[in-house]
């Protein structure tokens, strides 16, 4: 480093954004990978929300793992289960709610998503959702020959549906959780201000 570059000023910090609070559900959707949870928990964080796991709840409620119920009772089994453990939780209270890759994909899933609350699409590319997914047993669609060409193609099926979400944030590698988290509520923001007659989803705090 020459001595002009060590001299030169830090980079300046920017304005802390003020604290903001939910006022209705976030439900974050993407594909296997995305960092739904991880993200998720961190967003509840910072807005001082609640935060739930479909895939965990569905997990509790029916007292099997994910690869059990969809080994015993089926997808279809598992999508209409997902399907009503998203409907109880957007009705119970405003939260920060993380889906399963596939719920989202739902015609009906997505519908009562729509109608309770923004939904955040977590966007990645194929090289980070691998990276992130390869060593990960216990997702079933990805038991096959070659997982990394499956989840090749769920991304390019789901893709569109995802993008039918309110608000797209990009996932990008080497980003921590807090900066996610941070790029969700200014995405939030930004939407709730583009749409004044829609009912906000963040207010701020008092
Ligand atoms: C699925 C994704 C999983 C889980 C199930 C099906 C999917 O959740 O719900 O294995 O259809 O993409 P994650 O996205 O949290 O891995």
């Amino acid at each position: 480093m020459t001595a002009i570059a060590m001299m030169e000023p830090p980079e300046p910090k920017a304005a802390a954004a003020p604290p903001m609070r939910l006022r209705r559900p976030v439900v974050l959707v993407g594909l296997m990978g995305a960092g739904k949870t991880s993200v998720g928990k961190r967003l509840a964080g910072l807005l001082g929300a609640n935060f739930t796991d479909s895939d965990h709840e569905i997990v509790e409620a029916a007292g099997m793992s994910i690869p059990e119920i969809f080994a015993t009772l089926g997808e279809a089994a598992f999508r209409d289960g997902e399907r009503r453990v998203i409907a109880r939780l957007l009705t119970e209270r405003a939260g920060v709610l993380a889906t399963g890759g596939g719920a989202f994909i739902e015609p009906r899933t997505r519908a009562e998503i729509k109608a309770r609350a923004t939904s955040i699409w977590l966007r990645a590319d194929l090289d980070l959702l691998w990276d992130r997914v390869r060593d990960r047993p216990g997702r079933p669609l990805l038991q096959t020959p070659n997982p990394r060409e499956t989840l090749a193609d769920l991304l390019d099926r789901r893709y569109p549906v995802y993008a039918e979400a309110d608000v797209t944030v990009d996932s990008r590698r080497g980003a921590s959780q807090e900066a996610m988290a941070r790029a969700i509520v200014a995405a939030v923001r930004a939407h709730d201000l583009a749409h004044p007659d829609a009912p906000p989803t963040l207010e701020p705090a008092p």
